[in-house]
């Protein structure tokens, strides 16, 4: 099958197809994929929540993408409007300690049976990359079905949910005529700079962080209010004392045996302790008001905390509600031109050096990927250049890190000690001063990403 580019990101690609970007008039057709592809089998009904989601994308007033933004591959044989797969492009902004990264993340990935394995994803997310490029994302990322996205470059790279759950029946009963000291409010439009805030000063722990803008508060606020019940939402709940004292903030998702918690912060100086008890009644009862986009006949049988690996809410939890941790699975992320994040990233590795036992370090460091190399400079402790190289030239004798190819992102997002990578692979290394120089510049951090 040969393509043909026809505009700058229209190409026909035989037997009737044509990929190219969306219109506000793809919204049914795109519904309509989403609703076939994600389901079990072809006898379900259609999945209305994907197609919610797909409308909910399409609507203009979303925080991540708008109409225009979803790569489509038309059938235009068809006798009415049919696409046969598609993914959108989201645009997010991490921060890795302290530091900007624009990524593009795509999701809603959907080909229809009867066109899969015939390369049409391979092709979108082609298109989707050139995109990013254009725009200027360093990073992308996408919550995968497994294995799948490393064909186009992913490595897993950083935590991706994690939960703490325990069974609500162990919760003891509110006892007669009792008042608790803290309760959930829904938040309003006033609150949001008072939610930014809360939210990064919880964060400040997290190597890589999503930044939640105004517009994800506003977007989600507004939504829980309006009518129209497909909206969807993130409920975003404040956590004040009685008195009406901000102490912090929680989103959840979902409602019955599909509600959790999805972020949880609070106020420095917050005692946790003297917190739980109200907070995780009113997270139980809000669990059982049910949404009306996506109503759940289940009642809540575990109350569920997404906040990945580790949260200060966790040890809060005790032992008699026989707490259970669930591992988590991990982002997939893509960086396309390493060296230019890791002059983005410059200042944190300087700052990195400077606390180690490296500090003032001068001279190369090789970042080997055996097919390919970055090489480091630095001087007096600063980053100089970073570039890229071909294979290196094993008579070099800078201080070398070998890693296979993208194994080496686990490494710069802290997913992975290079001690705990070399135990896994064989073939990561490093040799005289690198190994002190990896730990420094890439130690192991972890990271609660959130995925708005
Ligand atoms: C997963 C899915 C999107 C793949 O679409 P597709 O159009 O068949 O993908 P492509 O043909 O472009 O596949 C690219 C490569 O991956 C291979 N591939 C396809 N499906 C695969 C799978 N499930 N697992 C591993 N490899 C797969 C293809 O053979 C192809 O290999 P090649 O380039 O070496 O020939 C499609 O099967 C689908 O819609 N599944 C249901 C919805 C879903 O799970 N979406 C992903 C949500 S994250």
């Amino acid at each position: 099958m040969t393509s043909i580019v026809l505009t700058n990101d229209t190409r026909d690609l035989g037997d009737g197809l044509v990929l190219r970007w969306s219109t506000p008039e793809d919204t049914d057709a795109l519904a309509e994929l989403a609703g076939a592809v994600f389901r079990d089998d072809g006898d379900e009904q259609p999945n209305q929540v994907l197609m919610d989601v797909v409308r909910r994308h399409m609507r203009g007033d979303h925080p991540l993408l708008g109409p225009t933004d979803y790569v489509v591959v038309e059938d235009t044989t068809a006798d009415r409007k049919r696409f046969v797969a598609c993914a959108c492009y989201q645009q997010e902004e991490w921060t890795y300690d302290g530091v900007s990264l624009p990524v593009g993340r795509p999701e809603i990935v959907a080909a229809d049976p009867e066109h899969r394995r015939r390369g049409l994803v391979r092709k979108i997310f082609g298109v989707i990359h050139d995109r990013c490029a254009r725009d200027g994302k360093l990073v992308q990322s996408i919550t995968g079905i497994p294995y799948f996205y490393r064909q186009f470059g992913y490595e897993y790279a950083v935590d991706l949910g994690g939960t703490l759950s325990f069974p609500v029946s162990l919760l003891p009963e509110a006892k007669a005529g009792e008042t608790l000291p803290y309760r959930l409010r829904k938040a309003t439009r006033e609150d949001v700079p008072a939610l930014i805030a809360c939210y990064q000063q919880g964060q400040r722990g997290s190597l890589v962080s999503s930044r939640l803008a105004e517009k994800y508060w506003s977007y989600n606020i507004d939504a829980e209010n309006d009518p129209d019940p497909r909206r969807g939402y993130a409920r975003v709940r404040i956590i004040e004392s009685v008195d009406g004292e901000f102490r912090g903030l929680a989103v959840t998702q979902g409602s019955g045996a599909h509600f959790r918690v999805s972020l949880l912060e609070f106020a420095a100086g917050t005692n946790l302790a003297g917190m739980r008890p109200s907070l995780l009644r009113g997270l139980v009862e809000l669990a059982g008001q049910q949404l009306p986009n996506a109503p759940d006949t289940e009642p809540l049988g575990r109350l569920v905390f997404e906040l990945g690996r580790d949260h200060p809410f966790y040890p809060m939890i005790p032992a008699e509600y026989g707490p259970r941790l669930d591992p988590p699975y991990a982002w997939y992320v893509r960086v396309p031109d390493l060296p230019a994040v890791l002059r983005r990233i410059a200042p944190v590795l300087e700052r990195r050096l400077a606390d180690s036992a490296m500090a003032g370090y001068g001279g190369d460091l090789l970042l080997d990927f055996y097919r390919s190399s970055v090489r480091l400079t630095f001087t007096d402790g600063r980053l100089t250049d970073a570039r890229d190289e071909g294979p290196t030239d094993r008579q070099d004798k800078s201080p070398r890190a070998s890693f296979p190819p993208l194994v080496f992102l686990r490494s710069l997002f802290g997913h992975a000690s290079l001690e705990e990578l070399r135990a896994g692979y064989p073939d990561v290394g490093a040799d005289g001063t690198a190994g002190p120089l990896v730990n420094a510049l890439f130690p192991k951090r972890p990271s609660r990403l959130f995925a708005p």
